[in-house]
């Protein structure tokens, strides 16, 4: 007799343990999914190289020749499960359309890039379901890529990468504003010669990959900073034999 009570105490224990860990993976999912916009970030090749620290070895493949993704940032949130990780083949059907858009410019695999970038955000996506894998993911934001296209919207308003001109920030934005919204966050960097130039682009997106997310007090961890609109700005050409000072 006692023995059965002492069995059903330990499987009632048993019971109310996994119902606490339910309860516990509920909450997580519940503080993990609290987010309301995510960004959509794109890096422009031609100038990635002009901040980075001469610690990093620099390359931009050939391939690289328009913008390409940093990453699919679901706001003021990271690091959300260090439990899932990323193979290879969870990108099965994607590492060479990857690997020409969402390419790594240090010396490493773009393959780490891509884990540590599914590490950091990816994981935090997963509570949508057009985000809830790493093919869905990645392939989510290849899909972005073609929506929030900036060559073509360059290209159609007569804006060319270029040593020797310069734009003002309205004129970049006013040629971004038909394809991502008025909405879209330019960042810059300053080369060698003070001139502010052009490296990445944010567009703050709905979790259905609406543009116009607004959200108040949204951290930014990046080390580019906003572009000035008191000065003119610099959308330098790629230059791969010297990208950590591509125009001299
Ligand atoms: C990349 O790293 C490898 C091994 O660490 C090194 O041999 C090579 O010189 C590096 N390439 C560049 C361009 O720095
Ligand atoms: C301006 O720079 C481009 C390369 O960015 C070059 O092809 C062109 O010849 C330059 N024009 C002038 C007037 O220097
Ligand atoms: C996306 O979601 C936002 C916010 O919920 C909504 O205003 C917008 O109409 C949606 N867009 C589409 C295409 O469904
Ligand atoms: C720069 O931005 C400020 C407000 O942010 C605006 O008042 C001003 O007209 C802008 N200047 C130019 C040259 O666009």
């Amino acid at each position: 007799m006692m023995m059965r009570g002492a069995v059903l105490t330990i499987l009632g224990l048993v019971w109310l343990a996994g119902a606490e860990i339910l309860w516990e993976k509920h909450e997580e999912r519940f503080r993990f999914c609290s987010w309301k916009c995510m960004k959509f970030v794109q890096m422009w090749p031609g100038s990635f190289c002009v901040a980075l620290g001469p610690r990093f070895d620099c390359i931009i493949p050939e391939s690289a020749d328009s913008w390409t993704i940093h990453g699919l940032w679901p706001s003021n949130i990271m690091n959300c499960c260090s439990c899932w990780h990323l193979f290879p083949s969870d990108l099965m059907e994607l590492p060479q359309q990857l690997a020409r858009h969402w390419p790594t410019f240090l010396n490493t695999s773009s393959f780490t890039f891509w884990r540590a970038e599914w590490q950091k955000h990816g994981t935090c996506a997963g509570c949508t379901e057009a985000l809830s894998s790493p093919s869905k993911y990645f392939g989510a934001a290849l899909a972005l890529r073609t929506m929030y296209n900036i060559d073509g919207a360059f290209q159609r308003a007569g804006i060319i990468p270029s040593c020797n001109h310069s734009y003002q920030l309205n004129t970049l934005r006013e040629a971004l504003v038909p394809v991502m919204g008025k909405e879209q966050e330019l960042q810059c960097v300053t080369d060698r010669q003070a001139r502010q130039v052009l490296v990445q682009l944010k567009v703050s997106l709905f979790s259905n990959f609406s543009a116009g997310c607004l959200e108040e007090g949204t951290q930014d961890f990046s080390p580019y900073r906003p572009c000035r609109n008191q000065t003119r700005v610099f959308y330098f050409p790629l230059n791969q034999k010297n990208p950590r000072d591509p125009c001299p």
